[in-house]
C-alpha cells in the first residue's frame, strides 16, 4: 500500500491572519477552566425576554405554516414596515420599508455588511477609541485600515483629533451611540459636527445604536439619518438584542439611502439569505408589544449602574471612572498596578474568578482600564466587587 503523505495545511488568508480572536472570547475560554466564576464581563442584560414575545412566537409556530421557510432577503414585509414606523416615531428617520431597510442577523451582520459595502482594501476607517472591539476586526476583515482616534478624558469626541486623522484614504467612521465600552452618550452637537466632517470629506458615517434605549439622563440621541443633509453619508444600524434581551435570536437591522442599501443587501444575501424567520417573528412581536417592559428594564439597569458606581467609589483610589450616561458598561481605570490590562484582567480572573474585559482590547485609549458590565444580576455584581475588595485588601 502506498504510504499516505500528509500535505501541510494551506495558508489561511492574509485577511484572516490579521484578525485576533476577541478578548471577550479569550476571557470566556479562560474562565471555562476556572471554578465558580462571576462576571462583570458579559455584554448581555440579565433579564428574561418579554413574555409576550415568547407567547407570540409559540403561537406563530402553531399558526404560521411558512415559519420554517426563508423570508424575502431583506426581511418580512410586515417587520420592515413596523421598523419604518418605529424609525420615524422614535428617531425622526424616514426610511422606505421596501428599499431602505434590511433585517439582519443581529446588529453584527448589519455592521459587517455595511463595512464590506463601503470599505475597499487599504481604505482607512476612523474609530473614535476606545471603541467596540468587533469594529476593528470587521474593518480588518474588509482589508481596511483601522485608525484609532482617541476620545477625550471624559470619553467625548475630539473634533480636532478627528479632523487631523482624515486623509485621502479615509472612507468611513464607525461610532456607537451610546458607546460600548465607555457608556458615553454623544450629544446632538457632537453628532452634527461629525457629520459635517463626513460630508465635507466624502466619508461614510456608520452609526450603531444598539444601546439607544438606555440613556440615564435627558440627552436625546440624534440619529444622523434623520437629517436630510447627512442622509447620503450615513448608514444606521440597530439591534433588538439588548433592548428586548433577545441576544440569542440574532436579529437587527440596517437603514440607509437606497444607493447604499442595494450594495449592503448584496452582502447580506450572499452571506445569510435572510435573518432567521422565527427571529423576525420575535422581532415583530417585540416591536408591537408593550414598551413598558423596556422602561422597567431601564429602571432596573439604572439601579444596577448605581450599585456598580458606588462599589467602584468604595474602591477608590484603586479605581477611578467616568460615570456612564448610557448602555451598561463602565471603563474602570485601575491604579493598583502598572501591568497592562490583559495581564491585569487575567490575574484578576485567575486569582478571584471575576471576569472582566481588558480595556486595551477596545483600542487606543482603553489600555489601563478594565471594562465592567453591570447588565447582569445585582447579586453577581456585588459578589464580583466583594472578591475584588478582598483581593485588593481594600
Ligand atoms: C456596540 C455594539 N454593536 C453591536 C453589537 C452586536 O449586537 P447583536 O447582538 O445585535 O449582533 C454589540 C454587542 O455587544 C455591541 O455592543
Amino acid at each position: 500500500m502506498t504510504p499516505m503523505i500528509r500535505k501541510p495545511f494551506s495558508r489561511p488568508s492574509s485577511r484572516i491572519q490579521a484578525v485576533a480572536p476577541s478578548a471577550t472570547k479569550v476571557m470566556a475560554d479562560r474562565a471555562a477552566g476556572i471554578h465558580n466564576c462571576v462576571s462583570l464581563g458579559q455584554g448581555v442584560p440579565g433579564f428574561a425576554p418579554p413574555p409576550h414575545v415568547m407567547e407570540a412566537v409559540q403561537q406563530m409556530l402553531v399558526d404560521n405554516p411558512t415559519i420554517s421557510r426563508y423570508t424575502l432577503q431583506t426581511g418580512m414585509p410586515q417587520l420592515r414596515e413596523r421598523l419604518s414606523e418605529y424609525l420615524l416615531a422614535e428617531k425622526g428617520v424616514k426610511a422606505d420599508p421596501v428599499h431602505e431597510i434590511c433585517v439582519t442577523v443581529g446588529g453584527m451582520e448589519a455592521l459587517l455588511a455595511s463595512i464590506l459595502a463601503v470599505v475597499d482594501p487599504g481604505d482607512e476607517v476612523l474609530l473614535p477609541s476606545p471603541t467596540y472591539a468587533s469594529y476593528t476586526e470587521q474593518v480588518l476583515l474588509a482589508g481596511g485600515v483601522p485608525v484609532f482616534v482617541p476620545l477625550t478624558k471624559q470619553w467625548g469626541l475630539d473634533p480636532a483629533g478627528l479632523r487631523a486623522a482624515v486623509t485621502q484614504k479615509t472612507k468611513a467612521i464607525l461610532l456607537c451611540n451610546p458607546g460600548n465600552p465607555t457608556g458615553n452618550v454623544y450629544s446632538a452637537d457632537e453628532i452634527r459636527a461629525l457629520c459635517e466632517l463626513a460630508v465635507a470629506n466624502n466619508i461614510v458615517l456608520i452609526i450603531d445604536e444598539a444601546y439607544d434605549y438606555i440613556v440615564y439622563d435627558d440627552t436625546t440621541i440624534l440619529n444622523p439619518l434623520s437629517v436630510d443633509a447627512y442622509r447620503d453619508h450615513v448608514i444606521a444600524i440597530g439591534s433588538l438584542s439588548k433592548k428586548y434581551c433577545l441576544t440569542g435570536w440574532r436579529v437587527g437591522w440596517v437603514a440607509a439611502a437606497r444607493q447604499w442599501m442595494e450594495h449592503i443587501t448584496k452582502v447580506h444575501d450572499a452571506a445569510t439569505i435572510c435573518a432567521p424567520t422565527i427571529s423576525q417573528c420575535a422581532a415583530l412581536a417585540a416591536l408591537n408589544g408593550d414598551q413598558q417592559w423596556v422602561a422597567t428594564c431601564c429602571r432596573e439597569l439604572a439601579k444596577k449602574k448605581e450599585v456598580c458606581c458606588s462599589r467602584l467609589d468604595r474602591l477608590a483610589p484603586h479605581f477611578s471612572y467616568v460615570a456612564p450616561k448610557g448602555a451598561f458598561y463602565i471603563m474602570g481605570k485601575y491604579h493598583f498596578t502598572t501591568d497592562n490590562s490583559q495581564q491585569t484582567a487575567h490575574r484578576l480572573l485567575d486569582e478571584t474568578g471575576v471576569i472582566t474585559v481588558p480595556g486595551g482590547s477596545f483600542g487606543q485609549g482603553g489600555e489601563g482600564h478594565l471594562r465592567l458590565s453591570f447588565g447582569g444580576e445585582t447579586a453577581e455584581i456585588n459578589e464580583s466587587f466583594d472578591r475584588i475588595e478582598r483581593w485588593l485588601g481594600a
